[in-house]
């Protein structure tokens, strides 16, 4: 089983496939850091500031055509995953859950994040966020709306789902 979790930065992927991967018994990755791995760089940013955002996605579909061939594991992506129908396609042979989170809910998280150069400010980071939605409702085979819910309630509800 591969299950995939997509969603806006800041919806509780990283932390949802963590306690995924303890209920179910399968591994983690992480997207972003198979990227900064393969970046030789220090941090996400970093692979932004020095490199260019087209090298960080260059990254990020080779990390996305490598996880095409696992199994047993519980994914992580970027934000910026769904931007290319590339990704989509490596991504496609596992259940892609979007974890649908409001706007209001991820600036209160995000305001003081200095590790994502995509969220420096509040108007660019609501205008990728309002490209993105239709694109995670899109590519998910199902949706859970986070809002309402702890990470915990978000990860029952996903077993349930599947
Ligand atoms: C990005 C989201 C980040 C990271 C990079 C770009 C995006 O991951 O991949 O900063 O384009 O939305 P998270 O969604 O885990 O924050």
């Amino acid at each position: 089983m591969k299950i995939i979790l997509i969603g806006f930065m800041g919806s509780g992927k990283t932390t949802v496939a963590d306690i995924l991967a303890k209920k179910l018994n399968l591994g983690v990755i992480e997207m972003d850091q198979l990227i900064l791995t393969k970046s030789g760089r220090n941090n996400i940013s970093e692979i932004f500031s020095l490199d260019g955002e087209k090298h960080f996605r260059n990254l990020e579909t080779i990390v996305a055509k490598e996880i095409s061939k696992l199994d047993n594991v519980i994914v992580s992506t970027g934000g910026g995953i769904v931007m290319k129908k590339r990704n989509q396609k490596h991504l496609k042979k596992g259940v892609i859950f979007f974890l649908k989170t409001s706007f209001s809910i991820i600036d209160r998280r995000l305001k003081n994040d200095k590790t994502r150069p995509l969220f420096k400010d509040k108007e660019t980071a609501r205008k990728l966020f309002d490209t993105r939605q239709n694109l995670y409702e899109k590519f998910a085979d199902k949706t859970i709306i986070t809002d309402d819910k702890t990470v915990n309630e978000v990860a029952n509800c996903l077993v349930n789902l599947l």
